[in-house]
């Protein structure tokens, strides 16, 4: 049986032995760099600077929960507010590789130069056992290449170090339970953020839209799932399509976006299904969506593909 006690006592012993200065780590705001960062900070104390880079596609109030949360959990930090950069850098890019290999070579020198102004000698990373175990194969034909806080490059002249390296999801879960992190039970959210909920250029409008839907999807399937309406899904959450089409908006003629929602039971994200969501709950979900963005949203609709064919994401 994993005890969560005794690995936080033996994995901060070895933090101290291992690292002999200034280290960084890249938080997310995820489970697993959220918990590698309170193993070290609780090693080292302020000796470690957890960065959180804003690139302007976060969750709606995400910057300021996370920066919350590590203010509560005694981690010392930084939030490196990058967003414009990030949006310059997007401005007319529609390809989604394209657009997240910006994102990703962006935040790794983001998060270089920030290693750098600390005097930073350690990396920290949040790696889990599926992470190296997964990207040793190859085997697998790139589907999207993926952008992670937990997979910054190991040319950075810093020592590594993984904490978490030897252990699964369940048991990281586990182990902030035992932390107290609020993030335990979390759904997961793609590294290049909003950026690959949003078809076609990422604009400030796009951006804001998908950003209000996101939030929306959540709070409605969250408070159905509370109320035990329906199974709480792996993930759920919404995408902006660049296709408008006619709907009437009082008595007048509108031209506006559409949303998707999109929601799904998985284990481990490798395939899904599509969440049977009740009716009443997308109804909910698509009136509030409507309501709040009319101007600019007439249309709602909800994506009933597996994975295979389809992924989870958008893009
Ligand atoms: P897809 O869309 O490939 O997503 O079916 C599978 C799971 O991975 C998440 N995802 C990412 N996670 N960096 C991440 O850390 C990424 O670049 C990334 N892209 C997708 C996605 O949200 C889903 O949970």
């Amino acid at each position: 049986m994993f005890d969560p006690e005794k690995f936080v006592d033996e994995k901060v012993n070895e933090l101290k032995e291992q690292i002999q200065d200034k280290a960084v780590i890249g938080v997310s705001g995820g489970v697993d760099s959220t918990v590698a960062a309170v193993l070290a900070s609780r090693a080292i104390g302020d000796q470690l600077v957890a960065v959180y880079v804003d690139t302007g596609f976060m969750r709606k109030g995400e910057t300021e929960f996370v920066g919350d949360m590590l203010d509560k959990l005694g981690v010392n930090f930084r939030i490196y507010k990058a967003g414009d950069e990030y949006f310059e850098a997007l401005s007319g890019i529609i390809e989604p590789e394209e657009k997240r290999r910006i994102i990703g070579e962006k935040f790794i020198r983001n998060f270089e130069a920030v290693a750098k102004e600390e005097k930073a000698r350690y990396l920290v990373q949040g790696t889990i056992a599926p992470d190296w175990i997964e990207s040793g194969g190859g085997l697998r034909d790139t589907i999207k290449s993926h952008h992670n806080v937990g997979a910054l490059p190991k040319d950075m002249d810093l020592t590594l170090i993984e904490p978490l390296r030897d252990i699964y999801k369940d048991e990281v879960r586990k182990v902030a339970r035992f932390l107290g992190v609020p993030v335990a039970e979390r759904q997961p959210f793609p590294g290049p953020g909003l950026a690959v909920r949003i078809l076609g250029e990422c604009t400030h409008e796009a951006t804001d839209i998908v950003r209000e839907a996101c939030a929306i999807v959540e709070e409605e399937i969250d408070s159905a799932s509370d109320k035990g309406d329906m199974e709480r899904p792996w993930q759920y959450f919404a995408a902006l399509l660049p296709v408008k089409s006619v709907g009437v908006q009082g008595d007048v003629r509108a031209y506006g976006y559409t949303i998707v929602v999109r929601a799904v039971q998985s284990i481990d994200g490798m395939t899904a299904a599509y969440s049977k969501i009740p009716h009443h709950v997308l109804q909910r979900i698509s009136e509030r969506i409507t309501n709040t963005m009319g101007d600019r949203v007439n249309r709602v609709v909800y994506d009933i593909t597996n994975k295979p064919p389809g992924t989870i994401e958008w893009e």
